[in-house]
């Protein structure tokens, strides 16, 4: 018998929260029992996101008080980094599921966590309490996890492509770029974002100091003066990008490599590697992926057995946000991983 779940999703009005609802609206086990959002309370969900009118033709946005009446079985907030911490306590100590979807937690250490988000956490026991939410690295700690939390998109794009060669210790040096689309920056336009300044864009921001790469370092183990990051904003509206250019700390052969991804991902349900050939699918483009929860990684090695080039891909909004989000959620209420997480890519989008 299919057991039924209720879930709040917190900053059900932005981007990552619509994308929670869209999953939730197919999934058969997680229902959705308030969507919350301050500046829309008592509105309609479907004006926010018009293309869930089908799948929530009555539910309307709950404001926080009255969404904290109501039950819920997990708790998905999609808010901005700093405001999730006083809510994951209240949902613990009531003794539901939290997947996080922002930064508060993502960091295990209280003084990194102060060193790159320039505060200390509110409530640094929960840092200790969460488990990162990538199942790919994270599956069983997840199982008997409360709490999961939040990933970022591009760390997440970088981890997935560097982590079968840094367990295999062969990352010597690894100079990152990741290239980003807009929703990235959520649903509120700043100069950054609003479409004038952001359309048709090649911008490079954050160089050696995006947050994301505090994430890569704590979960690929690796020092800070190995690694490298920068960002470049592109034309895309979904979709992450990593390539990394990896100096290995040995000369290798190529079928060693395929060993590597192979044994990391073989099993894995949402990561494939980019076939040998044809050449133009070899490395990843994040097109191929579009509302998915896939993710695709794929290299190239140099003749000379040290130099490597390594291309991840995803969307953001749902391998880099949402989708990692019920994945880990699925894990920590005992159903299958990937429930609800069966939608095909979109293509070409
Ligand atoms: N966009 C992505 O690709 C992506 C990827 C990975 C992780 N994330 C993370 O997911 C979270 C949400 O990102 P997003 O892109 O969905 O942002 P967003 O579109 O700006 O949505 C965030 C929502 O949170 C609500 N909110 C704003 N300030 C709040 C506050 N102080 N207290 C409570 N609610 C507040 C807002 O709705 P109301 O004002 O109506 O309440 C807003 O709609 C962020 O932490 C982000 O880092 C996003």
């Amino acid at each position: 018998m299919t057991t039924r779940f209720r879930a709040a999703v917190w900053g059900a009005n932005g981007m990552a929260g619509g994308e929670v609802l869209r999953i939730l609206a197919a999934h058969p086990s997680v229902g959705v029992s308030c969507a919350v959002s301050r500046s829309r309370s008592g509105q309609p969900v479907w004006h926010a996101h018009p293309h869930l009118r089908s799948a929530f033709p009555e539910l309307v946005f709950s404001a926080p008080e009255e969404a904290l009446e109501r039950e819920a079985d997990v708790a998905f907030l999609a808010l901005p980094h700093g405001t999730a911490q006083p809510l994951i306590k209240v949902y613990l100590d009531r003794g539901g599921k939290v997947a996080d979807l922002s930064a508060d937690v993502r960091l295990r250490s209280a003084s990194d966590y102060r060193r790159w988000y320039g505060a200390p956490p509110l409530h640094p026991e929960l840092l200790e309490r969460a488990v990162y939410g990538l199942p790919e690295l994270h599956r069983e700690a997840l199982r008997g996890a409360s709490l999961a939390s939040g990933v970022g998109c591009n760390a997440s794009c970088s981890i997935l492509g560097l982590y079968p060669l840094a367990r295999a210790g062969l990352v010597g040096e690894a100079r990152i770029e990741v290239r980003v689309g807009s929703s990235e920056a959520g649903a509120a336009p700043t100069v950054g974002s609003h479409h004038p300044y952001r359309s048709r864009t090649l911008r490079v921001y954050e160089a050696f100091r995006h947050r994301h790469l505090a994430e890569i370092l704590q979960e690929l183990d690796l020092s800070e003066d190995r690694v490298t990051l920068t960002m470049t904003a592109v034309e895309m509206i979904r979709g992450v990008q990593m390539i990394a250019q990896v100096s290995l700390s040995r000369s290798v052969r190529e079928a060693e490599l395929w060993k590597l991804y192979r044994a990391a991902y073989a099993d894995e349900p949402f990561v494939s590697l980019c076939p040998a050939r044809p050449s133009h699918l070899r490395l990843p483009d994040p097109k191929l992926l579009t509302g998915s929860n896939r993710v695709l990684t794929g290299f190239s090695l140099h003749e000379d057995g040290r130099r490597l080039i390594v291309v991840c891909a995803l969307d953001n909004l749902m391998k880099g946000a949402a989708g990692s989000a019920v994945q880990s959620a699925n894990l920590m209420l005992g159903l299958p991983e990937g429930e609800g997480l069966g939608m095909l890519p979109v293509y070409p989008a």
